[in-house]
């Protein structure tokens, strides 16, 4: 079966959502070390090698009068090759929306957020030449230390805060990379930092899980008879074979067709949720015959026009937005730049091979070898990502607690007395599903991406918001006595 080719070049990420058109004012004035009043903001270049350019994007929080003494949330996107500035900041969780109105449930009313454009290459950041790209995620992880160095230069204030790194997608393969690095450098005395943990959110850490996991969830969720599940499932596992046999290449190419064949049978599924709508109609280039033989690196970016739900049922497209008024009001720092993609096609062609490793090890070496929190939050209704494939790592990891946590109490969360999804933890470790979310859990489930995120980070839980012991504590009686 290769009727479907290739070539594809997906794209995970994804993001979400509000802001308005007043923020687009010049930076607050500084009080301390450059860093922005409260609300404020900040962005720019830090060069993290030579010719290697990486934007960030910084949001002070309007939570206290003294931005230092809140966490800083960075937020990696995936891809890789999809900025942070874009994506996660006005279609996730930054202060202003895709129609730059203000968010009432932006993260920053609770934490700084740092947006980064990484690895570079993606969004506005760059570099001089092709060959610097990054082609593997420890590669991308020692980019993100040395920017790490230089943005402490920058903003020395921000030494003894507290730093966690959020993600989403090929993201959350990046930050357990990151976390490693920081922890390893911080170790060595390299670095003075307060980096406290991870979060890895629908995260990427296991491939061929997620991409195995693809069959069985359709099926379970009606999009597919079991005819179609047996297509699917065997392609898959067409590809599963080409990862135990470290064909990482020919695994990628296999990964790309498999969600090729996927979109064709079910007319077209989101793999970002389930639940959003599409229209059947296939992209232009969806339909090439694949050869197997061929170079695998050509990558096309025609997985926006075939995967992602269209920007423009929303206003403005994300694109349009970061080539219109967000380019120009950053323009005196973008004056090089052409125009902000939203997946840069050179990013994940560069990191082809790298793309079907796993990082289950590296995430085992977080928790035996470093002091960092690890949090694993997806949604319920994600496919790409799906929950079950999230399971099967992290069940089967090799850490001193696993069986721990895995008889750990499963707590529901809850926000104005609805359950939002459910937390288990053990030691530094902890597992979050969240209720009516796809891959881009602030967008999707924003109230309930709000308690998890303060949780995590060890931002006391807001009035309105539980986890339910108690519940559990109850529900335990009746249970020991029917059964
Ligand atoms: C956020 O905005 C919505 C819609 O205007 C409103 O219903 C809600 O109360 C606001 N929430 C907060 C925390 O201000
Ligand atoms: C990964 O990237 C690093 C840094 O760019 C490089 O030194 C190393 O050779 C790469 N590893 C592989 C397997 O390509
Ligand atoms: C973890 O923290 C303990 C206590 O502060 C410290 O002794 C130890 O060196 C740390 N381990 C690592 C790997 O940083
Ligand atoms: C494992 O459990 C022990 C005992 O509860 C705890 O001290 C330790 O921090 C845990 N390790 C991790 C990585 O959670």
């Amino acid at each position: 079966m290769r009727l479907f080719a290739t070539t594809v070049s997906i794209l995970f990420l994804l993001v979400n959502d509000s802001v308005a058109t007043s923020v687009l004012s010049e930076p607050a004035p500084t009080n301390k070390s450059n860093i922005p009043d409260p609300g404020g903001e900040d962005w720019g270049y830090l060069d993290v090698r030579p010719g290697a350019h990486m934007f960030y994007w910084l949001y002070t929080s309007t939570a206290a009068s003294d931005p230092t003494t809140l966490p800083i949330v960075i937020w990696l996107q995936g891809g890789p090759g999809a900025g942070g500035s874009g994506h996660g900041n006005f279609k996730g969780m930054g202060p202003l929306d895709l129609e730059l109105k203000p968010r009432n449930t932006s993260w920053v009313h609770h934490v700084n957020i740092l947006y980064l454009d990484n690895p570079v290459g993606a969004g506005y950041s760059y570099v001089d030449d092709l060959k610097d790209l990054a082609n593997n995620a420890t590669g991308i992880a020692l980019d993100l230390v040395s920017f790490m160095k230089l943005f402490y230069e920058k903003y020395p204030d921000f030494k003894e805060t507290p730093v966690y790194c959020f993600s989403q997608s090929y993201g959350g393969k990046m930050a357990a990379h990151f976390g490693l690095e920081m922890a390893n450098a911080m170790k060595a005395g390299e670095i003075e930092s307060n980096f406290k943990g991870v979060a890895l959110g629908s995260a990427w850490i296991s491939p061929i899980d997620s991409t195995t996991s693809w069959a069985p969830y359709l099926l379970q969720a009606g999009l597919v008879d079991t005819s179609r599940f047996k297509m699917i499932d065997k392609y898959a596992a067409k590809c599963r074979t080409l990862v135990e046999k470290g064909e990482w290449k020919r695994a990628t190419r296999c990964w790309s067709n498999t969600e090729v064949l996927i979109t064709i049978l079910t007319h077209k599924v989101d793999f970002y949720n389930i639940m959003y709508k599409t229209s059947p109609t296939l992209g232009k280039s969806d339909l090439q015959t694949d050869d197997e033989d061929e170079e695998d690196n050509e990558v096309q970016t025609r997985a926006f026009d075939f995967n992602f739900r269209s920007d423009d049922e929303n206003g403005l497209s994300i694109n349009d937005l970061m080539n219109g008024p967000v380019f120009d009001k950053l323009s005196a720092t973008l004056h090089h730049l052409n125009h902000w993609s939203d997946q840069s096609a050179d990013v994940f062609k560069a990191n082809w091979v790298d793309f079907m490793k796993p990082a289950v090890d590296i995430v085992e070496k977080l928790l035996e070898e470093t002091n960092l929190t690890v949090a694993v939050d997806n949604g319920q209704l994600d496919l790409i990502c799906n929950t079950p494939a999230q399971l099967i790592w992290a069940e089967n990891m090799k850490w001193s607690n696993v069986s721990d946590w895995i008889r750990a109490p499963r707590n529901a969360f809850t926000v104005n007395g609805f359950t939002e999804g459910f937390v288990k933890r053990y030691g530094r470790f902890s597992f979050w599903w969240v209720n009516r979310a796809g891959h881009s859990i602030p967008y999707d489930n924003p109230l309930g991406s709000i308690v998890m995120m303060r949780d995590i980070v060890g931002l006391p839980r807001e009035e309105n918001a539980g986890i339910t012991e108690e519940y559990l504590a109850e529900s335990k009686k009746i249970l020991d006595k029917i059964f």
